[in-house]
């Protein structure tokens, strides 16, 4: 298993609509594996492949505390086939927007189909923080950000300081 770098915004290929996977086959449980080390280095509750720089529809995802065991997911061309009918507001964060935070509302509660780890056609439904981050990761597939939910003002705020705290460390390591 190895880490990847993680893209951060602002960048144009956290705007790419990622590719279906065609099969679940070796390569894509290798690329899983790494997904999810990557996500637990960081750390991170959720993180969509093409926040790695590969554009296929792969989430992974794991909301255990951290005093209790680990418990992975991994989505492979997760959609949404139900949403409730209420909304719920929850304050989010992007490993792509290191730092920033704020309040998205998204429904309340999803129903999701996906295939898993093993290529297995799976449903879930998630509420609570769940259901806020699976939208938010499949929102990823789909070249969309957090911020992207917001009022243009707060988003380019917040892209501006990401625009300026990205310049400054390429002028560090230059
Ligand atoms: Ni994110």
């Amino acid at each position: 298993m190895a880490l990847m770098p993680i893209i951060t915004a602002p960048d144009p290929r956290l705007k790419a609509v990622s590719k279906p996977v065609e099969t679940v086959d070796d390569e894509i449980r290798s690329l899983m594996d790494d997904m999810l080390e990557t996500m637990y280095a960081a750390p991170g509750i959720g993180l969509a492949a093409v926040q790695v720089g590969v554009a296929k529809r792969i989430i992974v995802m794991d909301l255990a505390k951290e005093d209790e065991p680990r418990s992975p997911l991994f989505l492979v061309n997760p959609e949404i086939t139900w949403v409730s009918d209420h909304d719920a507001s929850y304050e989010e964060g992007c490993l792509s927007l290191p730092e920033h935070y704020a309040e998205v509302v998204r429904p309340a509660a999803v129903k999701v189909s996906y295939q898993d780890y093993d290529g297995e056609q799976q449903e879930l439904e998630a509420e609570g923080l769940w259901a806020t981050c699976v939208q938010h990761e499949i929102d990823h597939l789909d070249g969309i950000l957090f911020v992207d939910h917001l009022t243009a003002l707060k988003r380019n705020i917040i892209l501006r300081k990401l625009l300026k705290a990205k310049k400054q460390k390429q002028k560090e390591v230059a």
